[in-house]
């Protein structure tokens, strides 16, 4: 199939473009570049070993997303093009309601004009707030935490109502968990703009020697060591998902929503001695204040993605840190870091 990724130089949109190529399916990448480096492009390139055409589109602008369309033929779209800090979006929900909600509207009109029936949602976790209980399964109750929360419920309520309206269209809605670790080449991996917010690459920061020390929120939740425990899931196991969940669409014609986590709750001091046993680096820690808005523990019941896929996380959370390790050290400055391909030839003296 030719596959529109939109978002596909992001994080989770690179490692999906490999999966997709991976397994035979043609890509076509739209991202904004408003939170992806121009790096990422000619690496997912190298490692792909076939051509990957890039266009810089911003999703609300509809002459580039109109006229995208006209030029390929494509059989689905993958739509991760998103706004996702949840404090930058308690700041500026505004930004985050025209971005991932008018980008996901204006997605769809452009889908629905060119006969273009099958989408691919990231969504998160975060679709069900703090989660009554855990294991969470996908018909737990549904809330909004926070404006960027807001936005991915809204994207899968309006995605949901035009698959009401329109019999031929499919989706499916991928709600992850915590998505970390890199491709195991070191190439291509996640690279936050300025101080992480989440916990692993605020680790990899610490353990490089870029932070002096990770401020563990929170020591007294009701947990086995009283941090926070999450599912974290390696961003390859999640990319293939991906590609599952497509394939699944097109042979099953119909739609689905799933969660996609390992169903292991893992404590932040759990991660921190992980890390540490694969990077052979100290990463010290001080335990801090809650931070407002945490939930003590979330993780997945990940069974409805087996049952319907046969999908199932693979990598452990040893194998997570490793790779995370790799590309953190082979990439001190994330994407800053240029490889010896991309330095700036000095010529001969
Ligand atoms: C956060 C977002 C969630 C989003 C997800 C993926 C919040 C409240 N939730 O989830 O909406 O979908 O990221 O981007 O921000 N921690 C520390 N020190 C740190 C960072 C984190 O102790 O410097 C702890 C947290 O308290 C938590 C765990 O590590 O217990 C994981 O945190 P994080 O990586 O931010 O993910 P979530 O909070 O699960």
């Amino acid at each position: 199939m030719r596959i529109l990724v939109c978002g596909g130089a992001g994080y989770i949109g690179s490692h999906t473009c490999l999966a997709l190529v991976g397994r035979g399916h043609q890509v076509v990448i739209a991202d904004s570049g408003v939170n992806s480096s121009p790096r990422v492009v000619p690496r997912l390139r190298r490692l792909a070993g076939v051509p990957v055409p890039v266009h810089r589109v911003d999703l609300r602008d509809r002459v580039a997303l109109t006229a995208l369309f006209a030029t390929y033929r494509f059989d689905a779209v993958l739509h991760f093009a998103a706004l996702k800090a949840v404090g930058d979006s308690c700041r500026r929900p505004l930004e985050y309601f025209d971005n991932n909600i008018s980008g996901t509207i204006a997605l769809l009109q452009a889908m629905q004009c060119a006969g273009v029936r099958r989408l691919v949602f990231s969504s998160s976790a975060t679709v069900y707030g703090e989660p009554a209980q855990v294991p969470v399964r996908e018909d737990a109750g549904l809330s909004v935490m926070n404006p960027y929360g807001r936005t991915k419920l809204v994207a899968e309520q309006l995605i949901g109502d035009l698959c009401t309206s329109d019999p031929d269209f499919r989706a499916a809605n991928l709600r992850y968990f915590n998505p970390v670790g890199a491709h195991a080449s070191g190439v291509i991996g996640e690279d936050p703009c300025g101080e992480p917010t989440n916990l692993m690459p605020y680790i990899c920061q610490v353990a490089v020697g870029a932070r002096e020390k990770l401020r563990v929120f929170g020591g007294d939740y009701p947990t086995p060591d009283g941090t926070g425990v999450r599912d974290y899931i390696h961003v390859v196991d999640l990319a293939r998902a991906h590609v599952d969940a497509l394939e699944f669409m097109v042979r099953a014609d119909r739609s689905l929503t799933v969660n996609l986590g390992t169903g292991r709750g893992v404590s932040v001091l759990d991660l921190v001695h992980a890390f540490e046993r694969a990077s052979g680096r100290r990463v010290p820690y001080e335990i801090v204040e809650r931070r407002p808005g945490d939930a003590a523990s979330v993780y997945a019941d990940p069974s409805l993605a087996h049952e319907l896929l046969g999908w199932r996380a693979e990598f452990d959370v040893d194998a997570m840190c490793r790779d995370a390790w790799r590309w953190q050290s082979m990439n001190p400055e994330g994407y800053r870091t240029a490889t010896r391909r991309e330095a700036p030839s000095r010529g001969r003296r």
